[in-house]
C-alpha cells in the first residue's frame, strides 16, 4: 500500500472518530441543551437570526446543517416564509428533541457534508449553519457544496468562532476546547467570487469559561 493511501486511510479513521465523539457528546447533552444554552450560556444566534430573517424573501427550501434541537430553525420559521425546512444532525437525541418541538418537515441523522452531497444542484434557497462549523477544521468542501446546492441568489447564513490573524495565521485554529475557530480572511478567501458577503458581524456568541466568546455571523448570497 502506498504512503498516500495510508495517509488517506488515517485521515478517514480520524474523521470518523471525531464524528462519533461529537455524536456521543450531543446525545448526552440533548436533554439539557436548550435550557443550558439559553439560560446559562446566553446563546445569541437564534436572536441574531430572528433579526436577519426579516431581510429574507420567501424561502421554499431551507436546509439547517447541524440543526441540533432546532432552536435556530424554529426562530427562522417564526419570522420568514419558509416552505420546506430540512434539519440535519449527527446526534439522534438532538434530532429527537427537534422532532418533539416541531417546525421541521424533514429530519435526517447524517453528516452535514454527506447531506449536502445528496441535495440537487440549485435546489436550496437558504442554508443555515449555526454554531456547527466549530466542529469542522476546513470549511472548503462545505462552501463548495453549499455553492452547488444553492440556487443563484440563494442565501447562506453561518457562524464561526472568530479567530484573529495572529491566533490563526493560516486561517483556522483548533482551540483548547477542541473546537475550531476561523478568521475572517479565511472565510472571505473561500467565498470570494462565489458569494457576495451581504453581512458579516462579530457578536458575543455565548459564554465560555465565564466570558463572552466572540463569533462571526455571515449572511452570504450566492453569485449567479
Ligand atoms: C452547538 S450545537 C448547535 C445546534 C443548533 N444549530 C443551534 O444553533 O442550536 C452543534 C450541533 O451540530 C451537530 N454537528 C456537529 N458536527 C456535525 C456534522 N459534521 N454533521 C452534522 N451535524 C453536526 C451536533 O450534533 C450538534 O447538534
Amino acid at each position: 500500500m502506498s504512503a498516500s493511501w495510508i495517509a488517506q486511510a488515517e485521515r478517514l479513521v480520524a474523521q470518523t472518530r471525531h464524528r462519533l465523539e461529537v455524536e456521543e457528546e450531543f446525545d448526552e447533552y440533548a436533554g439539557e441543551f436548550e435550557k443550558h444554552l439559553l439560560t446559562v450560556l446566553d446563546y445569541k444566534l437564534p436572536e441574531v437570526l430572528l433579526h436577519k430573517a426579516q431581510l429574507l424573501p420567501a424561502l421554499p427550501r431551507v436546509v439547517d446543517l447541524g440543526c441540533g434541537t432546532g432552536l435556530c430553525g424554529r426562530a427562522l420559521r417564526s419570522r420568514a416564509a419558509v416552505g420546506c425546512l430540512v434539519g440535519v444532525d449527527l446526534s439522534a437525541c438532538m434530532l429527537a428533541r427537534a422532532k418533539q418541538e416541531g417546525g421541521y418537515d424533514e429530519l435526517y441523522q447524517r453528516d452535514l457534508l454527506a447531506h449536502l452531497q445528496r441535495e440537487g444542484s440549485g435546489a436550496v434557497d437558504l442554508l443555515l449553519a449555526c454554531d456547527v462549523f466549530i466542529y469542522l477544521r476546513s470549511l472548503e468542501k462545505v462552501v463548495t457544496e453549499g455553492h452547488r446546492v444553492l440556487r443563484p441568489g440563494g442565501f447562506f447564513f453561518f457562524s464561526t468562532e472568530a479567530a484573529t490573524v495572529e491566533e490563526a495565521p493560516e486561517g483556522l485554529v483548533q482551540r483548547a476546547s477542541g473546537r475550531y475557530a476561523h478568521s475572517r480572511d479565511y472565510v472571505e478567501g473561500l467565498t470570494d467570487r462565489r458569494f457576495q458577503i451581504l453581512d458579516a458581524e462579530t457578536i458575543d456568541l455565548r459564554i465560555e469559561d465565564d466570558l463572552p466568546l466572540p463569533g462571526d455571523c455571515y449572511l452570504l448570497q450566492r453569485l449567479p
